[in-house]
């Protein structure tokens, strides 16, 4: 079993480390807001007081925070990460946040310092259940000494070098804000025509949005929203998504007209409440959590 810091304790982070826990491996943890250290603490994780102070020593350490910027101060601030690790030491970032922070940030790690991406595909049920999709980004070598660690949180996909892990996350989600988008405007354009939420609903769960819907037709029949997966992190990856569209010349139509959608959705007050209160937003009504 392997010492292991993890670093970002939210509704991600917490469920990911309590199976590195359960797996039987050394936890040292570390949070901005301590207190939410104190579940694992219970169950018998280190709680250290710097990301410093979780890196040292441990053989990976690992990321899991909300954005660029949170994992900019965690990993280069004052006590940061990159101060504490060392050759032979690993270290892998399971945040959305895009490949451009992903080569940013390994530049700055002393050599020898295997710098990993794996971002995840899943929400929290299936973070706690272990049935996390992981996108690797690595070396064939350090590919092989992290899949043991990670498939304790999932299925292990290896989708190519330092970097690309990060990029098919953000293909993912490119995917999710667009197809909630699509379900908004599916409901308030039908609804305008005098056709009923259920029948529609209906309709789309055998359409092209299907999965979306089912994963979502109870937030949206309610009117509740609480979040799995927050509005203001799926507009933040469709910001990094015409970001890495505006350095790669690509034109993306589509994904710049969700984005519109997100930005209103979180501009309404709805950042903390699941991505999909936006189909609220969309179709005029005020999301509840
Ligand atoms: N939820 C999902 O379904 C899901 C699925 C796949 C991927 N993701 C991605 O995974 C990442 C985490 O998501 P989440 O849902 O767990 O988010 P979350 O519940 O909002 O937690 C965010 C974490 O980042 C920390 N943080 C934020 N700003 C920080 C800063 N400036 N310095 C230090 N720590 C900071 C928070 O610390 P505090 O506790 O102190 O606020 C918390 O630990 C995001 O990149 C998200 O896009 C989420």
């Amino acid at each position: 079993m392997a010492k292991i810091a993890f670093l970002g304790l939210g509704q991600m982070g917490t469920p990911m480390a309590t199976r590195l826990l359960e797996a039987g491996h050394a936890l040292t943890v570390w949070n901005r807001t301590p207190d939410r250290a104190k579940p694992l603490a219970s169950r018998g994780a280190t709680v250290a007081g710097s990301p410093a102070e979780a890196g040292a020593g441990a053989a990976f350490a690992i990321t899991m925070l909300a954005t660029p910027q949170a994992l900019t101060d965690v990993v280069l601030g004052e006590h940061g990460l990159v101060r504490a690790l060392g050759p032979g030491q690993v270290y892998i970032d399971m945040s959305t946040v895009g490949p451009h922070t992903i080569r940013l940030i390994a530049a700055r790690f002393p050599k020898g310092v295997a710098v990993v991406d794996a971002p995840v595909r899943g929400s929290i049920s299936q973070a706690a259940e272990g049935r996390l999709e992981i996108f690797v980004g690595a070396g064939d070598e350090d590919f092989t000494r992290v899949r043991p660690i990670l498939e304790s949180l999932g299925s292990v996909g290896h989708v190519g070098g330092p970097g690309a892990g990060a990029a098919m996350k953000l293909i993912a989600n490119l995917a999710l804000g667009v197809s909630i988008a699509a379900v908004g405007e599916s409901l308030a354009l039908g609804e305008a025509l005098g056709l009923g939420r259920a029948p529609l609903l209906n309709m789309l769960e055998g359409s092209q949005l299907g999965p979306v819907v089912r994963a979502k037709r109870a937030d949206i029949e309610s009117g509740h929203y609480p979040p799995t997966f927050k509005l203001r992190h799926a507009d933040k990856d469709l910001r990094l998504v015409m970001e890495a569209a505006t350095a790669a010349n690509r034109d993306l139509k589509v994904s710049a007209a969700a984005k519109v959608w997100l930005d209103a959705g979180v501009e309404r007050g709805a950042a903390d409440l699941d991505y999909s209160a936006v189909v609220a937003t969309i179709v005029g009504e005020e999301p509840k959590s």
